[in-house]
C-alpha cells in the first residue's frame, strides 16, 4: 500500500490557484505582492513552499537582478512554476522540503507564504530554526499567512479549509499555530505589516536582528 505523504499538494496542484481565487478573489495575490518592494535589487532570495509560481514570476519582473532558489515539496508545483517563468536562468528549482541541501550558503531574503500554516505548534519551531540558519545577518523574512481568526465566519471558513486540505493534501496541522510569536522568539523583529481580507491574512516583513552578530557566544 502506498504511504500517504504528509503535506502532499501534487493532486491539487493544477487547480490550487483557481480554488484559492474562487474563495479569496485577488486577496491572496495582493497580500503576497504587497512588500516585494522591500527586497534589495541584488538579493539572493529563498522561496519555500512557493506553489505554482505566480509570486516568482512577479518577483523576477520587479527585481531583474535578484537570484532565486525555489523550493517546493510537490513536483507538480515545481513543474508549473518552472513553466510559468520559462525555466529562468536566475532560478534554481528544488523539489524538496526546507531541509533540502541548498545550492548557496546563505540568503538575504526568505519568503514563506501560506506555508507556515501547514505545520503544527510542535513542528514549526524546528522549521523556523532551519530556515533562520540559512539567513545572513540582517536578512529579511517575508511572510504572508492566515492569522488566528476572531470572527465566527472566519473561524468557520478556516476550519473548513483545514478540513479540506487535510483530506485532499494530508496537511499536518489542523489549526493555525502561533507563527508570529515563534518568529519573534527566534529573534526576528517585525519591521512592517499589513492585514488583508478583513484581518484574516497578514503580510509581515521580519528582520534578522543583527544583535546575533555580536552575542557573547560568538566571542
Ligand atoms: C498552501 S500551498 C501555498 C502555495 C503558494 N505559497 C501560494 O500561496 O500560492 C503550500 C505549498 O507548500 C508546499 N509544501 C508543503 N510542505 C512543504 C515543505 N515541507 N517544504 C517545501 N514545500 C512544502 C506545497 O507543495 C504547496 O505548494
Amino acid at each position: 500500500m502506498k504511504d500517504h505523504i504528509v503535506n502532499d499538494f501534487n493532486g491539487i496542484a493544477s487547480v490550487y490557484d483557481a480554488l484559492a481565487s474562487m474563495v479569496f478573489g485577488k486577496n491572496l495575490i495582493k497580500s503576497q505582492h504587497h512588500f516585494l518592494h522591500v527586497i534589495p535589487d541584488d538579493a539572493t532570495v529563498l522561496i519555500v513552499g512557493g506553489g505554482s509560481g505566480e509570486l516568482l514570476q512577479t518577483l523576477l519582473q520587479q527585481k531583474p537582478k535578484c537570484q532565486v532558489v525555489y523550493v517546493d515539496a510537490s513536483e507538480r508545483m515545481i513543474e508549473l512554476a518552472r513553466q510559468r517563468v520559462q525555466n529562468a536562468a536566475r532560478v534554481t528549482f528544488l523539489c524538496g522540503t526546507e531541509s533540502v541541501e541548498m545550492p548557496v550558503p546563505a540568503f538575504t531574503v526568505v519568503i514563506t507564504n501560506f506555508y507556515l500554516d501547514l505545520f503544527t505548534q510542535q513542528s514549526l519551531p524546528g522549521i523556523i530554526t532551519r530556515l533562520r540558519s540559512l539567513l545572513v545577518p540582517g536578512a529579511l523574512w517575508l511572510v504572508t499567512d492566515f492569522v488566528k481568526p476572531t470572527k465566527l465566519w472566519q473561524k468557520l471558513l478556516l476550519k473548513s479549509m483545514y478540513l479540506f486540505f487535510r483530506i485532499v493534501s494530508n496537511i499536518e496541522a489542523s489549526r493555525i499555530s502561533d507563527w508570529q510569536e515563534m518568529l519573534g522568539t527566534a529573534g526576528l523583529s517585525r519591521q512592517a505589516e499589513k492585514t488583508f481580507y478583513h484581518g484574516m491574512i497578514k503580510s509581515i516583513v521580519f528582520g534578522e536582528t543583527t544583535s546575533r552578530l555580536h552575542s557573547p557566544e560568538d566571542n
